[in-house]
């Protein structure tokens, strides 16, 4: 039997998630998602674009000194002041990598870049032997990878390899690729460019444009890929990127045909997304696969009566193996701290007894005014009770908070 490979999995939720429309965060929540992915167990966190602004920059500094047992990318343009400037946002983490990228497709280099084949690949050795001189990692993603010409694709990536990069990053920039297409592409980028050295590592970036990206990614894990840019929620540019809880929970669930793993601990996953959801202020859709409210419900009475002879007819994979809350208990105005308190658990937070008060107080109060309280609107509770106890601002935040529960 194949042996097992071990898939790192790049988080860029606070990239190219955060650029997209509706999910700006501000430094304190993008540090608090942050911390929270590197307990889910992330090996690399895309934590800004330190050139884009000065919230990116701050953002990518904060994350760097903060979480120290995962690797920190900042992502920066193939030219000298950007990479200069992730180099510094970067200064103090303790594993840090400069993301260096440029498009490659003739379309990007005509109306977009302005620039020649030959010209995109003298930035590209310049931007990586820079970068390498900055920084002990250096990844080096050709934009557009899937509607270049593969001939100058590989060009492009032997200049980033002979000047140091040892991520080789193939985006799906604009969703357009299919699996079979996609994993044919890495095959060949793993043969001509990469020749199977253990030192390079094949990565992968899919956009969803077409409902494809977990697809896409897993086509080319298949391929040889070994690592996977992905995002809670599925979140990113126009229809997002691929979803890390999908990705982690194929190679989970479909171990006997996929012989991966990755370093994420799956029941950390709801959690997760739910902390990401609250943040943002909008949640997935009922029918998201692995988070979504109805991914584990069930409502036809055959079904349900499928699943309570055993889960297995229906279930293909617990709920608690994602970290969904199964006790039944409904919370509401005639609920003690006890039942608060053992959901908390559920959702993967442990308050003490203090924390507990202050955040019944709230949860009382807010279930005078809501018939049933969902779990976003506890982690709503509890992000604000935090940001109220470090702020001392309770007025503000409980606007704030008032704002973001669902009513
Ligand atoms: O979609 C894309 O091509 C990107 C790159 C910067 C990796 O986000
Ligand atoms: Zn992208």
């Amino acid at each position: 039997m194949k042996r097992v490979e071990r898939i790192k999995i790049f988080d860029t939720t606070l990239r190219d998630g955060e650029q997209s429309p509706g999910c700006s965060m501000n430094l304190t929540e993008k540090l608090d998602l942050a911390r929270k992915l590197q307990s889910l167990g992330v090996d690399i966190i895309e934590a800004g674009f330190p050139i884009a602004s000065e919230g990116d920059y701050a953002a990518v500094k904060a994350v760097a000194a903060e979480c120290r047992n995962v690797t920190v990318a900042a992502l920066c343009r193939t030219a000298e002041p950007d990479v200069l400037r992730a180099a510094e946002a970067l200064h103090n983490a303790a594993r840090p990598r400069i993301h260096t990228f440029c498009a490659t497709s003739d379309i990007h280099l005509e109306y977009k870049l302005k620039r020649t084949r030959t010209e995109v690949i003298e930035m590209t050795r310049q931007a990586v032997r820079m970068a390498r001189d900055l920084a002990e990692e250096v990844e080096f993603s050709a934009e557009d990878a899937t509607r270049s010409d593969i001939d100058y694709l590989c060009e492009v990536f032997d200049a980033a390899v002979a000047e140091g990069a040892t991520i080789l990053n193939v985006p799906d920039t604009v969703g357009y690729t299919l699996p079979n297409e996609f994993s044919r592409l890495v095959r060949t980028i793993r043969k001509r460019v990469a020749r199977d050295r253990e030192d390079i590592t094949i990565s992968v970036h899919c956009h969803n444009d077409l409902g494809l990206a977990v697809a896409n990614s897993l086509a080319a894990i298949d391929a040889g890929a070994r690592q996977v840019e992905c995002t809670i929620n599925g979140i990113g540019e126009r229809a997002g990127n691929a979803s890390l809880e999908e990705v982690v929970m194929a190679m989970n669930v479909r171990g006997d045909r996929l012989r991966f793993e990755s370093g994420i601990d799956t029941r950390k996953i709801y959690s997760t997304s739910q902390l990401l959801s609250q943040i943002i202020g909008f949640g997935v859709q009922p029918n998201k696969a692995i988070v979504g409210r109805n991914a584990f419900a069930h409502e036809a009475g055959i079904h349900q009566h499928g699943v309570i002879s055993n889960p297995l007819c229906y279930e293909i994979m617990t709920p608690e193996s994602v970290g969904v809350p199964t006790n039944e208990l409904v919370l509401g105005k005639h609920s003690g701290r006890h039942a608060l308190a053992l959901r908390f658990e559920e959702l993967g937070y442990s308050l003490d007894a203090n924390e507990l008060d202050a955040v019944y107080r709230r949860f009382t109060d807010l279930a005078d005014r809501k018939k049933r309280i969902y779990d976003q609107d506890l982690i709503s509770l509890i992000a604000s009770e935090t940001r109220v106890s470090q702020a001392g601002m309770i007025g503000t935040d409980e606007r704030e908070w008032a704002r973001r529960v669902t009513v």
